[in-house]
């Protein structure tokens, strides 16, 4: 079954606030973003294999660990996934990205796939797919879809807010793929955004509306 992990670390915490703020101007969300998403990335990364290799400090030579090498990629879905991109590579710069396209009709709230490009390889990489927001579940659970359907076997799942509804669908829709999320708020309003949330995560990084 898949593991939820609800990171509460007072950092990550705290920049929620002013991301989540109306106050928050558009620089200054991008950057609490990215800043997050580093914070998630560091958290997520926790369980990398390391392997020991042999080094020279200018004291005597000695055995010391590194990354053994675990073939990485993360895949936002658009559009609003691209803002947590740039905070992870810092972290860790050689992974791949794919990208997802997807939308959620305003209407039925139901994802609509419009662009799909991954690295050739995904079927060996483990995959963390981004996206700030987990509301009813559908782009989520599309986009999983849409990277098993490619041979994808390794994937994660991680967000900035989650509504309750999104991630028991999501949980239910992909067992194997645990769910990394800063904030678990309370509910889904009769749009489909989450409460208390931030509003539109797309119309917020980018300045559109
Ligand atoms: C938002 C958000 C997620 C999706 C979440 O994207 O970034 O992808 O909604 O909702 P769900 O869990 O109910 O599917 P949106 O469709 O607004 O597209 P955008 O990123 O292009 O703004
Ligand atoms: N998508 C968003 O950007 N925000 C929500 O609250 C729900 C879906």
């Amino acid at each position: 079954m898949a593991k939820v992990y609800v990171f509460d670390h007072p950092l990550i915490q705290h920049k929620l606030t002013y991301i989540r703020d109306i106050n928050t101007g558009t620089k200054e969300f991008r950057e609490l973003v990215d800043e997050v998403a580093t914070l998630m990335a560091f958290e997520i990364t926790r369980e990398l294999p390391l392997q020991e290799i042999e080094i020279e400090t200018p004291v005597n030579k000695t055995t010391s660990k590194v990354l053994a090498g675990k073939k990485l990629g993360v895949v936002p879905i658009l559009r609003a996934g691209l803002g947590m991109v740039d905070g992870i590579l810092k972290l860790i710069p050689a992974a791949k990205v794919g990208h997802i396209g997807l939308y959620r009709d305003p209407e039925t709230l139901k994802p609509v796939e419009y662009y799909v490009k991954l690295p050739s390889d995904i079927q060996e990489r483990e995959l963390i797919v981004v996206d700030p927001m987990l509301a009813t579940g559908g782009s989520a659970i599309e986009a999983i879809n849409s990277l098993k359907k490619r041979g994808a076997q390794h994937i994660q799942f991680m967000c900035l807010i989650a509504a309750p509804e999104g991630v028991e669908a999501l949980k239910e829709a992909h067992p194997d793929v645990d769910i990394y999320i800063a904030a678990l708020d309370e509910k889904l309003n009769d749009h489909g955004y989450i409460v208390p949330g931030l509003g539109d995560a797309g119309d917020r990084l980018f300045g559109t509306k």
